[in-house]
């Protein structure tokens, strides 16, 4: 592994590291801008993550974000969720934000993680925002998908909503705020499994470019990063982070 990234991280004592989707593929999950399977192919996912699908189409969107649920529930943590866990125990002030909807994070043993884009286990209410819990057990959706209707919320009886932002909507002001400053104080800075196309997210990178942190980026494809990191590692996040942590700190 690149020296320069092994010696950035035994000397931080600030390091973000920041995800997307792909550091969950290797968990089963797919990503956003991979090809859709099943039902979902005819469908582009940015034309399901919007509030006009939900207005247009409830259960199509309900019963897309439970299928996604379900795969979630079935999937474990990956090797790289895990070594970004153990990271956190060797870094004074460490920061885990991540556009991913997911909680493999909080499963792999991340705690106070930064969720830039909402989380699927927390749908709420439409009207009065009370969260919503729900039933036991892995939704019964097929893989090729299945229209199910929204519940209703126990206190207004208005309709639940996924617990994730959508395209259009502003990211949740408290986990940007937190990841912004992190990212501008930062000595190291991980960007791992996301395409950075996705703003205000993609904008954390450039924020700790600027402020002249060691960048790193772990995905297999080539992002618009890989010209402005400081090093672009070319491999999978569930290989890769496990081998950072191992050289950097003899992890496990
Ligand atoms: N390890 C690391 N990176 C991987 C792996 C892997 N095993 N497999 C795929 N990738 C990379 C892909 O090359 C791609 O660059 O993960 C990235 C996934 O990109 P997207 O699907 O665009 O996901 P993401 O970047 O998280 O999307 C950002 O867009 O759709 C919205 O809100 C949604 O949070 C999402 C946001």
């Amino acid at each position: 592994m690149d020296e320069r990234i092994i010696n950035a991280l035994r000397a931080a004592t600030r390091v973000v590291v920041f995800t997307g989707a792909g550091v969950s593929a290797e968990s089963g999950i797919p990503t956003f801008r991979d090809k859709q399977t099943g039902l979902w192919e005819q469908f582009d996912a940015s034309e399901l993550a919007t509030p006009d699908a939900f207005e247009r189409d409830p259960p199509l969107v309900w019963g897309w974000y439970e299928w996604r649920r379900g795969l979630v529930l079935g999937a474990q943590p990956n090797a790289g969720h895990r070594a970004i866990a153990a990271m956190a125990d060797h870094v004074p002030y460490f920061t885990l934000i991540t556009q991913n909807v997911d909680d493999l994070h909080e499963r792999a043993g991340s705690s106070d993680v930064l969720h830039l884009h909402g989380e699927l286990s927390r749908p709420y209410c439409e009207a009065c925002r009370r969260h919503y819990v729900y039933p036991e057990g892995i939704p019964d959706v097929l893989p090729g998908g299945t229209r199910l209707q929204p519940p209703r919320c126990t206190a207004c009886g208005a309709r639940i909503r996924p617990g994730v932002v959508w395209f259009g909507e502003r990211v949740p002001e408290l986990p940007w705020v937190a990841a912004r400053e992190a990212a501008k104080h930062c000595e190291v800075f991980l960007c791992c499994g996301t395409s950075a196309l996705v703003q205000p997210a993609a904008s954390l990178a450039d924020i700790a470019i600027a402020a002249g942190a060691t960048t790193v980026q772990v995905n297999p494809n080539p992002t618009d990063l890989d010209t402005s990191v400081t090093v672009a590692i070319r491999g999978p996040s569930g290989i890769v982070l496990p081998q950072l942590v191992s050289e950097a700190w003899g992890y496990p």
